[in-house]
């Protein structure tokens, strides 16, 4: 059973589906079963439910290793775990959060089936990075019960939950989401929804201005990730960051700001739309601003294109 403090929710959440099991529905699944979520992982690519699940213990295992958590544990959290092909396994759920891919259509198609196929008091939460929530929740039966629960990736290990708010979603239902999110140990953050939300808002300009700065031959790719490692104390640089969640995301989610704002400021740098024409779509394609094809090689190395 789930250890938080029921009480505090207007909701009862013990079953939770989560739709889509790539990259971020399986960290999501993850961290639910960690925290005695009963959760229904559903995806409509077999080889990916089972690829899901081997990543999960993959990650468990890094816990373990890392001594916050144990195999006991990991077991219990599998077991917490079942996968599914159909849409039909929300029905026994309290809560949906869909992570399926970031195409608006597929989201809107989804949303009507969760619709017609979750209970009245199911809260639908989606994890889209910058797709409008409001939009989203007009096409249900519940745009009151609707909401975004957008988790960061690697969920597992982000603190993060940023908590959007539609248009119409109601008071309970954000509460809820709020205080399930401190029992997964996460720490939310409630937002309104306007295009990109706050996180990819400034992130997404801020990558745009370092595309531009290469571009416009300011600096070159180390001297740019340099400067605001060490400058701004970042983690990883703008550009190292770009790769890392794919030059395809970013142009998409800069085209939902300048299409959502009307706002010049927010377009994509013209050599961000070029590399990805070209398919250099960062880490996932082998090569972007560096190049990911040399294997064995723990230090970054620039992209043959960008060498100077
Ligand atoms: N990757 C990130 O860093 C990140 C961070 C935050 C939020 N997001 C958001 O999370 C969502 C998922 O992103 P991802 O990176 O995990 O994508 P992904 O491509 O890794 O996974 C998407 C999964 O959805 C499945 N899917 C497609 N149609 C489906 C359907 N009708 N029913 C069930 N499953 C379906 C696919 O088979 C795939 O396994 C997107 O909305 C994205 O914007 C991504």
């Amino acid at each position: 059973m789930p250890t938080f403090a029921a009480e505090k929710l207007s909701y009862m959440i013990q079953n939770v589906a989560v739709i889509g099991a790539g990259t971020m529905g399986n960290g999501i699944a993850h961290v639910f079963a960690q925290n005695g979520f009963k959760v229904k992982l559903i995806d409509v690519n077999a080889a990916q439910l089972e690829k899901a699940i081997q990543n999960i213990s993959k990650n468990f295992d890094r816990q373990i290793s890392k001594g916050t958590t144990s195999e006991e544990q990991k077991k219990t959290a599998l077991a917490n775990i079942q996968t599914q092909n159909e849409l039909h396994a929300v029905k026994e759920c309290q809560l949906v959060v869909e992570a399926a891919t970031e195409n608006l259509e597929l989201k809107l198609k989804i949303f009507r089936q969760l619709s017609e196929l979750a209970q009245e008091s199911t809260i639908l939460a989606t994890n889209t990075s910058s797709l409008p929530i409001t939009k989203i929740a007009a096409v249900t039966n519940r745009p009151e019960m609707v909401i975004g629960m957008h988790f960061m990736n690697p969920v597992p290990v982000m603190k993060l939950v940023e908590i959007i708010n539609g248009y119409a979603t109601k008071k309970e239902v954000t509460n809820t989401i709020v205080e399930l999110s401190k029992s997964l140990g996460k720490i939310p953050c409630v937002v309104n929804d306007y295009p990109g939300f706050i996180a990819n808002r400034i992130l997404m300009p801020m990558i745009n201005e370092a595309i531009y700065s290469l571009y416009e031959g300011v600096a070159g790719v180390e001297e740019i990730d340099l400067v605001m490692k060490l400058g701004m104390a970042h983690p990883m640089g703008p550009l190292q960051l770009a790769d890392f969640i794919g030059l395809d995301v970013c142009h998409s989610i800069l085209n939902v700001l300048h299409q959502g704002f009307g706002n010049p400021k927010y377009a994509p740098c013209p050599l961000l739309v070029n590399m990805v024409s070209a398919g250099r779509l960062g880490v996932k394609s082998g090569e972007g601003f560096y190049s990911y094809a040399v294997t064995g090689n723990k230090d970054l190395v620039v992209s043959e294109r960008f060498r100077r």
